[in-house]
C-alpha cells in the first residue's frame, strides 16, 4: 500500500486501527483520518485529522473536502464509520433507523461523489465502502431471526449504492468494494449486547480485523469493482470468498 490514504471514522473501532496500521507502513505518504467531534485527537505524526465530519450532516462530502489540500490524491479511501442501534420486533426506533440509514447508505454518496468532483480520486483509486454479512439477504437464515431492521437493512441498501456508484466511476478507472470486515470486539458490537456472542461467534479485535482488511485492499483493483467481500470470510474462516454469489465456503450462521 502507498500513496495518501483516507479513513472517514478514523476515532474508534476498525477505523482507529486502519488509522495505526497505515500510519506504521513506510510506504503510505499521509493518513487522513475523519472525526465528527471539533478538535484533533492526538496520534501519529503522519496522521492528519480531517474535522467535523458527522454522516448524519448533508453538507458531510463539503466539509470533508473543504479540508483537504487542493492538489491531494487520495489511492484509497475507506469509509468505516458506522452506526448499530438495537431494534426488535416489540422495539422498532424510527429515529435510530433513520440515523443507520443515513450513515451506512446515504451519506457514502455524498462523499465519494464530492471527493471525484474535487479530483482527489482518479485512474487506480479505490475506495472502500464498510458493508456487513448483515447486510446481505442470501446469508440470512431463519436461524438468525428478524429484528434488527435499519441496521441489517441499511447494509443492504449502502451494498446497492456501492453497486451504482462503481458503474459510475468505472468509466474513471475508479475502482469501488463492499466489504464485511468480520464480527469484531469493538464498541459497536458491546453496546449491543453482542459481547456475549464474541468467544462462540469467533470476533476478532479490530487490529486483526485491520490487517486482513489492508491485505485484501492491497489486491482488489478495477476487475472486482462493483463486488461484495469478506477478507476474513463470512465467518471469519480466513479465506476470502464474496459475501454474495455461488462461491460460499459454508452456509453461514451468524452468531445473532
Ligand atoms: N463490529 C463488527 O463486528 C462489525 C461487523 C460487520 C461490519 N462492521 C462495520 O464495520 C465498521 C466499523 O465498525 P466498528 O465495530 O469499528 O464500529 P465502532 O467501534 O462503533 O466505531 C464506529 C466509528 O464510526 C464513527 N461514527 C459513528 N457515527 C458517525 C457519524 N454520524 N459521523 C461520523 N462518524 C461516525 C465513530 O466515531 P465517534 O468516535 O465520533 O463516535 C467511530 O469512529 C462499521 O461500518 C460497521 O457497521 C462491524
Amino acid at each position: 500500500m502507498s500513496g495518501n490514504i483516507l479513513i472517514v471514522g478514523a476515532t474508534r473501532g476498525l477505523g482507529a486501527s486502519l488509522r495505526d496500521l497505515y500510519a506504521s507502513n513506510p510506504s503510505v505518504i499521509n493518513v487522513f483520518g475523519t472525526t465528527r467531534s471539533d478538535s484533533k485527537p492526538d496520534s501519529h505524526p503522519k496522521v492528519s485529522w480531517i474535522t467535523e465530519v458527522d454522516l448524519l450532516k448533508s453538507n458531510v462530502g463539503q466539509k470533508l473536502v473543504s479540508q483537504l489540500p487542493s492538489s491531494l490524491k487520495l489511492s484509497t479511501v475507506i469509509v468505516t464509520a458506522g452506526y448499530f442501534g438495537f431494534e426488535s420486533f416489540d422495539t422498532p426506533d424510527w429515529d435510530k433507523q433513520v440515523q443507520m440509514y443515513t450513515t451506512s447508505a446515504i451519506a457514502p454518496v455524498f462523499l465519494v461523489q464530492q471527493l471525484v468532483k474535487a479530483g482527489h480520486l482518479n485512474e487506480g483509486s479505490k475506495v472502500i465502502l464498510g458493508s456487513s454479512e448483515s447486510g446481505s439477504i442470501t446469508l440470512r437464515h431463519e436461524k438468525e431471526g428478524g429484528g434488527n431492521y435499519g441496521h441489517h437493512a441499511s447494509k443492504t441498501a449502502l451494498n446497492m449504492v456501492g453497486k451504482l456508484l462503481s458503474l459510475d466511476l468505472k468509466p474513471m478507472g475508479i475502482a469501488v468494494g463492499l466489504v464485511h470486515p468480520g464480527f469484531m470486539r469493538t464498541d459497536m458490537t458491546r453496546s449491543v449486547g453482542f459481547d456475549k456472542y464474541w468467544d462462540d461467534g469467533g470476533a476478532v479485535t479490530p487490529e486483526e480485523a485491520a490487517k486482513s482488511l489492508a491485505s485484501f485492499i492491497e489486491e482488489f483493483d478495477i476487475n472486482k469493482t462493483g463486488e461484495y467481500w469478506a477478507p476474513r470470510g463470512p465467518r471469519d474462516i480466513g479465506t476470502a470468498e464474496p459475501v454474495l454469489g455461488a462461491n460460499l465456503p459454508t452456509p453461514l450462521q451468524l452468531p445473532w
